[in-house]
């Protein structure tokens, strides 16, 4: 599958701070890429990297397996700060205006306002716009040129809780149409709503990269017990789908190896006699699971 960025040991220093240290991070095409971290891990500085607004002080990045030549930013369609549109203008003015300034030759406005649901009010002024109705019109500029990946930084900051469902539907939509898409949330919840994939942050240090769902999975337990302890605990030592066992009389913790179901082990223990009393599927989520990377001391 073409990779579509790849970040490759990336370092920045500021005169006080280490934003970033040793960065290397992949995505690829159709990825709903995530980069999660508290304020100050590095997500801004990582996105303006990549954009080529900050120079990194050492490492790489390369867009489609092309390098990082500023021809090819008319593939990535940004929105790393505050939208700026001019208030006496309506929605189609600002946006035919951003295509003149971008240099997208066949502006298809009426697509990206549609879009993004734009449409709706794009004959009034800018100025008299809401946050929630701003940030669509931000999302639509960045659709212009029918770019092939999307850059969002915070893309739900400041909305109200339908402005937030809203947008993440819009980016959604947007993922479905083919469009790759890189998200800086320090939002878990919206990670794990919007993303297929996330690298973790901490102090400008990746933690985890993967998808959201391995993250999920990573704290998968069976709880199980039986009236017979014994018989139980030896056929789960012999079962060779078991990653971890935890004895915690009278019940047993299991978390199985990658690709191994709960029904797979459930029917193994019947066919071997185990009188199974309990049976438990305790899901991760990716709030514990992020809550556990952080606290995880790392230099
Ligand atoms: N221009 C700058 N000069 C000096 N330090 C900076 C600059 N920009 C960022 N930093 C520092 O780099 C670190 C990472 O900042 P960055 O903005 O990348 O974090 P972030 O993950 O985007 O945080 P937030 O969630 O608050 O947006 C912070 O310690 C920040 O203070
Ligand atoms: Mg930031």
């Amino acid at each position: 599958m073409q990779q579509v960025l790849t970040i490759e040991n990336l370092t920045k220093n500021y005169p006080s701070v280490r934003a970033l240290k040793d960065l290397s991070l992949t995505v690829r095409k159709g990825d709903i890429y995530g980069i999660l971290g508290p304020n100050g891990s590095g997500k801004t500085t990582t996105l303006g990297i990549i954009l080529g607004v900050t120079n990194p002080s050492a490492g790489s990045f390369s867009w489609f397996e092309e390098g990082n030549g500023y021809h090819l930013r008319k593939r990535i369609g940004a929105m790393l700060d505050k939208p700026s549109f001019y208030p006496h203008m309506n929605a189609w003015q600002n946006l035919g205006l951003t295509s003149v300034i971008k240099g997208i030759s066949s502006p298809d406005v009426t697509r990206v306002l549609e879009l993004t649901g734009v449409d709706v009010y794009a004959k009034r002024k800018f100025g008299t716009y809401s946050t929630g109705m701003k940030q669509r019109l931000a999302l639509a500029s960045t659709l212009l040129g029918n770019p092939e990946v999307l850059v969002l930084d915070e893309p739900t900051n400041g909305l109200d809780p339908e402005g937030i469902a809203d947008v993440r539907g819009i980016i959604s939509r947007i993922a479905g149409e083919g469009v790759t898409v890189i998200l800086a949330s320090h939002l878990l919840d919206e990670v794990q709503k919007v993303c297929t994939h996330v690298a973790v942050l901490k102090a400008g240090q990746k933690l985890y990269e993967g998808q959201v769902a391995s993250l999920l999975a990573g704290d998968d337990r069976i709880e199980i017990s039986s009236d017979n302890p014994a018989k139980l605990e030896e056929a789960l030592n012999k079962y060779e789908g078991i990653e971890k066992i935890e004895k915690n009389l009278p019940m047993f913790s299991v978390r199985l190896k990658d690709g191994f179901k709960v029904s797979e082990l459930s029917a193994y223990l019947i066919m071997h006699g185990v009188d199974i009393t309990h049976l438990a599927h305790n899901k991760g989520s990716l709030e514990k699971e992020f809550l556990k990377l952080l606290s995880e001391d790392r230099d």
